[in-house]
């Protein structure tokens, strides 16, 4: 037997003047496509912006359903929309922002097991590290790669 430990390397901002320009503009872009929320039952906000490598910003928002199941994240929102509308062009980070109402979480809101999945999938697609930027008031959160929010991502079909 052998005990062994993962461990996660990431970057913690304080304030957004702290980030790249370009992440900045993303932060920008998640915060602005909450507006985009259809969020009537949990009043949870949640925005996501997504840059593809050709430059362009494709944003996405939390969609609620009557039917709770039917609804869909704003991350998945954002990354099933460049996959349709752009497809073959690869994207490289993701930023996702929550809160209650017109609030923003002062800690990140971390991305459901289902949207790390799909993230992991088009990191595979596109073969190239996807960064994840999670947005909080008091602490921005940025990770180099999935695996480092998906540790042992399921990846054992016999696909190609
Ligand atoms: N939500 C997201 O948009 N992204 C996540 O990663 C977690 C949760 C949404 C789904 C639902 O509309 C609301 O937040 C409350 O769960």
């Amino acid at each position: 037997m052998t005990e062994k430990r993962l461990t996660i390397d990431y970057i913690e901002y304080s304030s957004f003047e702290e980030m790249e320009p370009q992440d900045q503009e993303l932060v920008a872009a998640a915060l602005d496509a909450r507006k985009g929320s259809y969020s009537p039952y949990s009043k949870f906000r949640v925005g996501a912006a997504l840059r593809l490598v050709d430059g362009t910003i494709i944003k996405g928002a939390n969609q609620e359903n009557i039917a709770y199941p039917s609804g869909l994240c704003a991350e998945r929102t954002a990354m099933f929309a460049a996959g349709a509308n752009h497809p073959g062009v690869a994207f490289d980070t993701i930023a996702v922002v929550g809160g209650n109402g017109e609030d923003v979480c002062e800690m990140p809101a971390a991305p459901c097991g289902a949207c790390r999945q799909v993230m992991a999938e088009y990191q595979r697609l596109y073969q190239r590290p996807l960064k994840i930027i999670l947005i909080g008031t008091h602490s921005t959160y940025k990770f180099s790669k999935v695996e480092d929010i998906l540790p042992l991502i399921f990846d054992s079909l016999k696909v190609e």
